[in-house]
């Protein structure tokens, strides 16, 4: 009988500890913020209606693609990662899917003012300027032809994106997923001999070096955030990082909700495809337990009983 109250004791302080602490210690651990609502209202609206045709022109005018390849439109990357990275800190990201990708609202303020748009203010001023410069305008109507930038860029991107290429465009430039292969300077080829491999491993490096100079620090690999942070933290955190983790070097980057949903899908293809065999792996140890247990008790009773 004593072996039964020591068991009810100890199953009334598991218990107590998974209902009433673990959940305690999480809200006092994890401060509640009001969710980020990826309407960017900080920002000016965009008030012009833009003409995708003459963006087209305004486009190469502006001088985007003197940093910024547009693939799908026939326009290689001026550099290649290591070199940006060398002159920029960072690769400036291919376009082809920026209309798509970002908050049209944050694009337009983002082609006035990279650094106000990114948040990212607190790290950039006149002696260190932000990398990407600010587009002053053709002589005409600035926001007109903003507008139309814009519209071009709307115009040329694909109706749909998967997941992946969401998160290659929005973060893959900072951020290595290695569980997929995905590393900041590209996707990781097949290497074969030793020699391409030191070469790979060089190039990565020397990027990664750069990153860390231009930001002041690495940004962590993304492989297994999705059990690392809740789905809400990382939703806030995209949204606007600076109200999460306040003075940090990770912009704002401006994607709709709808990418940053695709985003934490992608996470959670990556970091949890295992998720349904762990679930199942979990009920069958609590079912081992209670048999085992059970025998346990059972065996030690009939040991008691001879000795009686
Ligand atoms: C002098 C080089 C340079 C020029 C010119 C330039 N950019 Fe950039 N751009 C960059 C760099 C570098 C980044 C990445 C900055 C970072 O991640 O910190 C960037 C980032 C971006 C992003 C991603 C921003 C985000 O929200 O994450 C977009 C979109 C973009 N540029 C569009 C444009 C457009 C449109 C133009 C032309 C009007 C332009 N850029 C001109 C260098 C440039
Ligand atoms: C210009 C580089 C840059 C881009 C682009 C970028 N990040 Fe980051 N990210 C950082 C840096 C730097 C940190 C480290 C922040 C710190 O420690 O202050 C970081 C940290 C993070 C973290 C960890 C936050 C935490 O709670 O510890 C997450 C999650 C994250 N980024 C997600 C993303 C996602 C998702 C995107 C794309 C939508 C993205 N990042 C785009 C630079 C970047």
């Amino acid at each position: 009988m004593r072996e039964l109250k020591i068991l009810a004791v100890v199953v009334f302080f598991t218990l107590l500890t998974y209902i009433g602490v673990e959940p305690f210690a999480h809200s006092q651990m994890h401060e509640h913020i009001e969710p980020v609502d990826y309407k960017y209202s900080d920002l000016k609206p965009l008030n012009k209606k833009g003409d995708p045709k003459k963006g087209a022109e305004t486009f190469m005018n502006a001088g985007c693609v003197g940093c910024h390849g547009v693939k799908s439109q026939g326009m290689a990357a001026p550099m290649d990662p290591v070199s940006a990275s060398a002159s920029f800190g960072v690769m400036p990201p291919d376009l082809s899917n920026a209309g798509a990708i970002y908050d049209e609202k944050f694009l337009a303020n983002l082609i006035k003012n990279p650094a106000h748009a990114l948040m990212v203010e607190h790290k950039f001023n006149d002696k260190r300027p932000f990398p990407m410069t600010a587009f002053m305008g053709l002589g005409g109507d600035l926001d007109q032809e903003v507008a139309d930038i814009v519209a071009y860029l709307k115009s040329i991107a694909p109706k749909k994106l998967d997941d992946k290429q969401v998160f290659i465009d929005a973060c893959g430039r900072c951020h290595n997923v290695k569980y997929d292969k995905w590393t900041v300077i590209g996707e990781k080829p097949k290497l074969e001999t030793d020699k391409q491999k030191a070469e790979f491993n060089l190039k990565l490096a020397t990027y990664e070096e750069n990153l860390k100079k231009y930001l002041g620090t690495t940004p962590p690999d993304l492989s297994i955030i999705i059990r690392a942070k809740s789905e809400e933290h990382l939703m806030n955190f995209m949204g606007e990082p600076q109200r999460v983790l306040h003075g940090t070097a990770m912009p704002r980057v401006g994607v709709t909700k709808e990418n940053a949903e695709k985003i934490i899908s992608y996470f959670e293809k990556v970091g949890d495809r295992k998720k349904d065999e762990r679930e199942s792996v979990t009920l069958k140890i609590i079912l081992y337990f209670v048999i085992f247990t059970i025998f346990a008790y059972l065996w030690k009773a009939s040991k008691w009983r001879d000795l009686h």
